[in-house]
């Protein structure tokens, strides 16, 4: 039990005592002066029990005697109780924290199995700037849910089946000579990286104003669909050389997947899966396309019927969905099924739940949950661009960090050989942090400047201080783990350590790290007052220098883990 969660039950037994409505025991962490934990409910206590506050503040502190040996217990006015906790409280969770493999970190009660869908890349097409959210956040939650002890499958769910791969597969045959996947005598053609590169954006606006060729493609994605020999050949081959520059980019960003999936997986089931639909009654012709009516008539939201099937019989976008659920239910049998994507497939995702749910695709209890986030902006607030208006490549995105991250490294001298593999891990903590420090609901400002300075809200910034320690522990030797709080400075630290700690709760709740971005900064700048005023290396009082470095070890422990949650790599050297 966390330090905080203690200290509420206490005062709940009190609000009970009492006869107070204990869902006003709760407590928050404070920054201020010799305040570490503060109660602000005793307001709403007053009004109903129509008493003065102060008066209801100084009983409940005089029957919370039973922790004096471990905090200081004060009222401030208006009504404010505040804790301050005594130095050999925070050396004892010191030295608790120190031992632990988890820093402390406290796991769910009931672990649940969790398919996690991020990532979302499509094939044929390069990442871009919108990828980079799914994969960061992504990624990043699944590891918080592991940490916390849910177990994770995680499924990159590429988009490789619709209309695009007609789209694609017909420009490539007009422009070059792929009669080998058609027959035996013509010699290979290699689909290449840079030919995908130029296909996909050729195809896409020639479908606009061509319309025999858009009819084209729409026959060719439904022979995709029907593994029809040769296009099927093509595809496979387009698929292959795409999932290596996919990899290559969501390896950069340190984004992993159990599963390699994508909507053409199901493509087999989805008739099984439109006959659950029929035998319920729930499909529905209407101009030709097979549909399923989503509207609720409790509520008042516009809400589209949902297209199964095209009237050409090929798949969309929603049946492939609801058919990887099917298959995610039957195969895995999970407690929770969540979704990262970027906001405007909110009624995609409202229409998917809601076709799966009237069709009893999933249990009852298994929870299906759509996290959206925002839009990255530039400094105009309108979505980020390249400086010719186009879509910035993800690859591009982190050479770019990398690149930056190389000339500050270089202008600060920082290292007498500059590298870029140290570099690349400094651009991409930035990239990181700057995102996952924002609600990720919101839009947010894409800022390479301010995301890679090393002193400030930054990854750089934690990597620096995790750095710091790294060098001080590596030049000393550490024989008596054993930390002393006996000084404001420290017990700051310790504080933060457990304030990061809550941080992890509710990011698990709000599914959202930017509290723990924020908690982690919060340590890396408490243990660098510290640092700062103190002389670790040459303390002269041993027992003193051996609490110094056990407590630089702790803070190393919970940063490597914080950073490490993130997909933030804490480097040697800096
Ligand atoms: N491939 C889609 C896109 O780029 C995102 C996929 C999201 N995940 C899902 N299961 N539909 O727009």
């Amino acid at each position: 039990m966390g330090v905080k969660t203690f200290l509420e039950n206490k005062l709940k037994e009190v609000f009970i005592k009492l006869g107070y409505n204990e869902s006003n025991a709760t407590l928050s962490f404070s920054d201020r002066e010799k305040v570490d934990f503060q109660c602000n409910g005793v307001f709403a206590l007053a009004k109903e029990k129509k008493q003065k506050p102060m008066d209801i503040a100084n009983n409940i502190v005089k029957n919370l005697t039973t922790l004096s040996d471990i905090c200081e217990i004060t009222t401030a006015s208006p009504a404010f109780i505040n804790f301050e906790l005594k130095n050999n409280y925070l050396s004892e969770i010191a030295n608790k924290l120190l031992l632990d493999d988890c820093v402390g970190i406290k796991k769910i009660e009931h672990p649940q199995k969790i398919v996690f869908d991020y990532g979302g890349a499509n094939i044929a097409k390069p990442l871009h700037v919108g990828h980079l959210r799914s994969a960061i956040i992504g990624e990043s939650l699944k590891r918080l849910n592991i940490l916390l002890g849910n177990t994770t499958i995680a499924d990159v769910h590429l988009g490789d089946w619709g209309l695009q791969m007609g789209l694609i597969i017909a420009q490539l045959m007009d422009d070059y000579n792929l009669g080998f996947y058609f027959s035996e005598n013509v010699p290979k053609f290699e689909i290449t990286e840079e030919i995908l590169d130029i296909i996909y954006p050729k195809a896409s606006n020639r479908k606009k104003t061509d319309e025999e060729f858009y009819n084209r493609a729409s026959d060719i994605t439904l022979w995709l669909q029907q593994k029809k020999f040769g296009y099927y050949e093509i595809w496979q081959e387009i698929r292959k050389v795409s999932i290596g520059m996919i990899k290559r980019n969501y390896r950069d960003l340190g984004t992993t997947f159990d599963l390699w999936n994508g909507e053409s997986s199901v493509n087999d089931i989805v008739p099984e899966v439109i006959d659950i639909f029929k035998d319920k009654k729930l499909l529905y012709k209407s101009e030709g396309a097979w549909i399923v009516d989503v509207a609720d008539d409790n509520t008042n939201e516009p809400m589209p019927p949902a297209i199964i099937q095209k009237s050409n019989g090929a798949q969309m976008y929603t049946i492939t969905d609801i058919s990887t659920i099917y298959q995610r239910e039957n195969k895995f049998k999970p407690d929770k099924m969540i979704y990262i994507t970027d906001n405007r497939q909110t009624l995609h995702f409202k229409q998917v739940i809601k076709c799966v749910r009237l069709a009893n695709i999933v249990r009852d209890e298994v929870e299906i949950e759509h996290i959206t986030f925002g839009t990255v902006n530039g400094k105009d607030g309108k979505p980020f661009k390249t400086r010719d208006g186009g879509t910035f490549k993800l690859g591009d995105l982190i050479d770019l960090a990398t690149n930056k991250a190389l000339d500050k490294l270089k202008e600060s001298n920082k290292i007498d050989i500059p590298c870029r593999e140290l570099a690349k891990k400094i651009g991409i903590s930035a990239l990181i942090f700057g995102d996952l420090a924002n609600v990720i609901s919101k839009d947010y400002i894409f800022d390479l400047d301010k995301f890679l300075t090393f002193e400030g809200k930054t990854g750089p910034y934690l990597q620096y201080i995790g750095v710091r320690i790294k060098s001080i522990l590596n030049k000393a030797n550490l024989t008596n783990s054993k930390i002393i709080v006996d000084s404001a400075q420290i017990s700051k630290i310790i504080l933060a350590i457990l304030k990061l700690n809550y941080s992890y709760e509710v990011a698990y709740k709000e599914n959202s790290l930017h509290g723990v971005c924020l908690s982690l900064f919060d340590l890396a700048s408490a243990f660098s007052t510290f640092y700062n005023d103190v002389k670790i290396l040459t303390e002269s009082d041993e027992v003193k220098k051996q609490s110094y470095l056990s407590l630089c070890k702790l803070v190393l422990n919970a940063l490597t883990l914080g950073c490490g949650i993130l997909g933030i790599d804490i480097p040697e050297k800096m």
